[in-house]
């Protein structure tokens, strides 16, 4: 066999042949490059491998999947689609709607996953009554990450209010250091702003951001919302533009600033720095939103592939994914919680088993909503449009917080 202009021994056809039907192989697209993610990313690995399934990575940095989105519809575009793709939300229901992902219902059929997996996440892993996702945790966005001892020096505790936390922030501030921790992407402006507007009560976050209600889009409550937001902008350090989020979490790990508004991964960052809650940071909710979460789920959908190779290992990877040995090992190291309602608690931290226990209450409660920010509220287009509003507001584009929900109602409307 000649190939290259080289002739091929007998020996190198068949190391050939073998390295090509090396196909028990998934290739998969994610955005988990801080430290933490790598962290959590290798027990997934890991635990792929010991069931004989090879891993090619396929990772675009960029927190919140915005870059991983835009890499994902090149490869699509080009005919080569990964085999596997981690995704949130609506991200899912769209590409299950171009008629992009793997049908997974058997498998999730055989495995029961519908008794198991709570049915917020289960309105993204399936679309038309087929399972297209597996979800592989959920994080929530309503978290507020600070250190201990910045905590300790202020003399106070840990905020519940607003005006709790701007006394805590006005401590810090006279103390010399960043009250908060801040990455100045449109992306971490909408976490903050998701405990923001959930702590205006879960009935103004469900009415605009799920309902799209033009009224609580651009209403007095969601001006309060952007009045806050306005006033956290005063918090912040000179050199917050376009900071990645593990870099502000790194800050409140070193000691550097105060707090940082962010989803649980963070947590994932503190663990990796060898830190442990209640000694070295504190978790709370964002102050006013105990008892409610905005929740997003991390879930990997499967591409359609024609090679039945691929199609085993889609298959593999979905059922490496589901295991609950692994999702316990896996959520423990992500600072996420398990999306299966039957793992137990006790491998988790305090903080984790907080997560467990505040997304089954929510869940109870009805005070359970999909984040705004990571894509589980409404579509790419609307998420885009308040985007761009909340960071405009951020960065003192309004005159002030009516000013800029006018804007908010107007944006939402124009993008759907
Ligand atoms: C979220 C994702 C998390 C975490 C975060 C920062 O959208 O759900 O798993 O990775 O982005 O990258």
């Amino acid at each position: 066999m000649r190939l290259f202009g080289r002739t091929m021994t007998a020996a190198a056809v068949l190391v050939m042949t073998t390295s090509i039907s090396f196909a028990e192989d998934v290739e998969v697209l994610h955005w988990w490059t801080s430290g933490g993610e790598a962290a959590a990313l290798n027990v997934l690995k890991d635990n792929l491998g010991s069931a004989g399934t090879g891993w090619v990575d396929m990772p675009v940095a960029g927190g919140g999947g915005e870059a991983a989105m835009t890499a994902l519809r090149a490869r699509v575009t080009a005919g080569d689609a990964p085999t596997a793709v981690q995704m949130l939300g609506f991200d899912i229901l769209d590409w299950a709607g171009e008629g992009a992902l793997a049908d997974l219902t058997a498998t999730a059929t055989a495995e029961g996953w519908d008794k198991v997996v709570p049915a917020a996440l289960q309105k993204f892993s399936t679309a038309d009554g087929s399972w297209v996702a597996a979800p592989v945790n959920v994080h929530s966005t309503n978290w507020v990450w600070i250190n201990k001892a910045a905590l300790d020096a202020t003399g106070l505790a840990a905020p519940t209010t607003w005006d709790e936390l701007v006394a805590v922030l006005d401590k810090m501030k006279e103390a010399g250091i960043t009250p908060l921790a801040h990455g100045g992407q449109p992306w971490q402006e909408a976490t903050v702003f998701d405990g923001i507007v959930l702590g205006m009560g879960g009935g103004l976050y469900q009415k605009a951001f799920v309902d799209l209600d033009p009224a609580a889009l651009g209403g007095p409550e969601m001006a309060m919302a952007f009045d806050h937001l306005i006033k956290l902008r005063t918090y912040v350090d000179d050199n917050f533009s376009g900071r990645d989020w593990n870099l502000a979490s790194a800050m409140v790990i070193n000691g550097e600033a105060g707090m940082q508004m962010m989803g649980d991964w963070a947590k994932g960052e503190f663990l990796k720095a060898g830190k442990v809650p209640g000694t070295d940071f504190v978790c709370i909710r964002f102050p006013g939103t105990q008892g409610s979460v905005t929740f997003n789920s991390d879930q990997f959908a499967m591409f359609n592939q024609t090679d039945p190779a691929a199609q085993e290992a889609q298959v593999a990877m979905a059922k490496a994914i589901m295991d609950p040995v692994f999702q316990s090992a896996f959520n423990v190291v992500k600072g996420s919680v398990p999306a299966r309602t039957d793992v137990s608690n006790e491998a988790f931290d305090d903080c984790g088993k907080k997560g467990m226990a505040d997304l089954a209450e929510a869940n109870t409660a009805g005070t359970l909503f999909g984040s705004m920010a990571h894509g589980h509220a409404a579509p790419a287009s609307v998420k885009n449009a308040t985007y761009d509003v909340i960071t405009a507001a951020f960065n003192g584009e309004y005159a002030d917080g009516a000013a800029a929900a006018a804007a908010l109602a107007e944006a939402v409307a124009a993008a759907q």
